[in-house]
């Protein structure tokens, strides 16, 4: 970066900056990501003020193919940032104003930097939760595409990480696309919020200029203007509720990363993950470690940490704008890349995960997964609940002591514990009669698999 000293704000100062607090103050180092949505809020805001009369259309005409030439300096790695110009939006309106003197020096006419700060934030949150939302989909996809293709294959299913009942592969990608559902409502309920302009507040309290903010509002896309001055240049609630939203999507994927390393590990061995998405070990040469979802589940430490680190800096601040606001981009934008960089990776990864069906289901016959069919069997004979409870509990004992699975007793063996027991029994011991039989909405039944994997597509936004 060049040195330029010419502040704009110079005029009521004797001493320059000094040189460390220059830098320490400046934000263009971080802010310059905003410069294209800056220009597009110039351009609207510059076309406002012609329309009221506060600028000729020839004045306008030149801030815009100004602040054209300023982009395509940028795009092309011309420009020439300048740390003493302090932010993204000093630094543009300097290189304007060189390009096309006077007319660039009206543009700032009844905006301040803080309305425009918000505004350019909010314009380039929307973006991103667009982009966001279109990874995200593709995720969402891939998981629909697996519950489709693998609706019967058959694995155990845990709480507490013991075993518990089987369930289908199917039914539990599934689970984890419902999460991502809410994941996708909050983020478009929280675009809502975004997507309000605060421009026409200038500095806190507004401005005496005839602005039209309903105008420059509908050139930018905005559903709304912001009601209040204070509150608009002040406020970055939606920044935070949105990295609240990104926490809990992360926590999402970190929960599915916790089972895919699991899952991917020789003693689960349920899955395999490409090799493209794994690396080695530089001294155990028969490693292939699932490093994508552990960085995954890594990076939702520091999502989370972004979360607190906005809600810390908002918490102290009197009305209205303050500095401070300045430290939430760093945190915001982090979020917004670790976000959608997890949500990419993560869909490719799905979409060309293997399923090992044969050992998910040979894993599936351990841990007397089916021992609560035999209760459910007993009470379909008339046996009250809890007494089938008991005497199943005692037909598992007799098979811890003798390692075997209730469907390898025979049916004499089983009716020592119930005379209500005959032959029919085998058919609700095995796995797929026991997945069969939760056959409602929300439940495991490979039928049931197959609609919801179809709604689930239709339900897609
Ligand atoms: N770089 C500043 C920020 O990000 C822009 C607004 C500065 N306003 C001011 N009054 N110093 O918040």
């Amino acid at each position: 970066m060049t040195e330029q000293t010419s502040k704009p704000w110079a005029g009521r100062f004797t001493e320059p900056t000094d040189a460390f607090v220059e830098a320490f103050t400046a934000s263009v180092g971080f802010d310059q990501r905003l410069f294209r949505h800056d220009i597009a809020g110039s351009k609207a805001h510059a076309q406002m003020l012609a329309h009221v009369g506060v600028l000729s259309e020839a004045e306008c005409q030149q801030i815009n193919n100004g602040l054209d030439q300023v982009l395509a300096e940028i795009e092309s790695g011309q420009f020439q940032w300048s740390v003493s110009l302090e932010d993204v939006h000093m630094n543009l309106e300097a290189r304007l104003t060189a390009l096309i003197g006077d007319a660039g020096k009206k543009l700032h006419t009844g905006r301040s930097r803080n309305d425009q700060v918000a505004t350019d934030i909010r314009l380039y949150l929307r973006d991103e939760i667009d982009s966001i939302q279109v990874e995200l989909k593709r995720l969402q996809t891939a998981l629909i595409d697996l519950a489709e293709r693998e609706h019967d294959a058959i694995m155990p299913g845990f709480t507490h990480l013991q075993v518990a009942q089987p369930v289908t592969f199917g039914h539990h990608m599934l689970a984890w696309f419902e999460m991502l559902v809410r994941d996708a409502q909050r983020l478009a309920d929280c675009r809502k919020r975004v997507n309000i302009m605060p421009l026409g507040a200038a500095a806190l309290a507004g401005t005496s200029y005839p602005i039209e903010r309903e105008y420059t509002a509908k050139l930018l896309g905005f559903d709304g203007v912001s009601e209040n001055s204070l509150d608009a240049v002040s406020d970055r609630d939606f920044a935070i509720e949105f990295c609240a939203a990104a926490a809990l999507l992360m926590t999402h994927l970190s929960r599915f990363s916790e089972e895919l390393i699991l899952w991917a590990s020789a003693q689960f061995d349920f899955v395999d993950i490409p090799d493209s998405f794994c690396t080695g070990s530089s001294i155990m040469p028969q490693k292939k470690n699932p490093d994508v979802p552990e960085l995954v589940r890594g990076k939702t430490g520091r999502v989370n940490g972004h979360l607190v680190s906005l809600l810390t800096l908002m918490k102290g601040q009197p009305l209205a704008y303050n500095k401070d606001n300045q430290e939430d981009k760093e945190p915001l934008f982090d979020v917004i890349d670790t976000l959608r960089g997890s949500l990419k990776v993560y869909a490719d990864m799905m979409a060309s995960l293997l399923i090992k069906r044969d050992n998910m289901e040979r894993a599936a016959l351990q841990g007397f997964s089916t021992a609560t069919d035999l209760a459910d069997y007993l009470v379909r004979k008339g046996v009250p609940f809890r007494d089938a409870h008991e005497v199943v509990g005692k037909a598992v004992r007799l098979g811890v002591e003798t390692s075997r699975d209730l469907a390898e007793m025979d049916l004499a063996e089983l009716q020592k514990f119930s005379d209500v027991i005959s032959e029919d029994v085998f058919e609700v011991l095995t796995l797929q009669g026991s997945v069969s039989a939760r056959n409602h909405i929300g439940g495991t039944a490979p039928a049931q698999v197959k609609a919801a994997a179809a709604r689930a597509r239709s339900r897609l936004m």
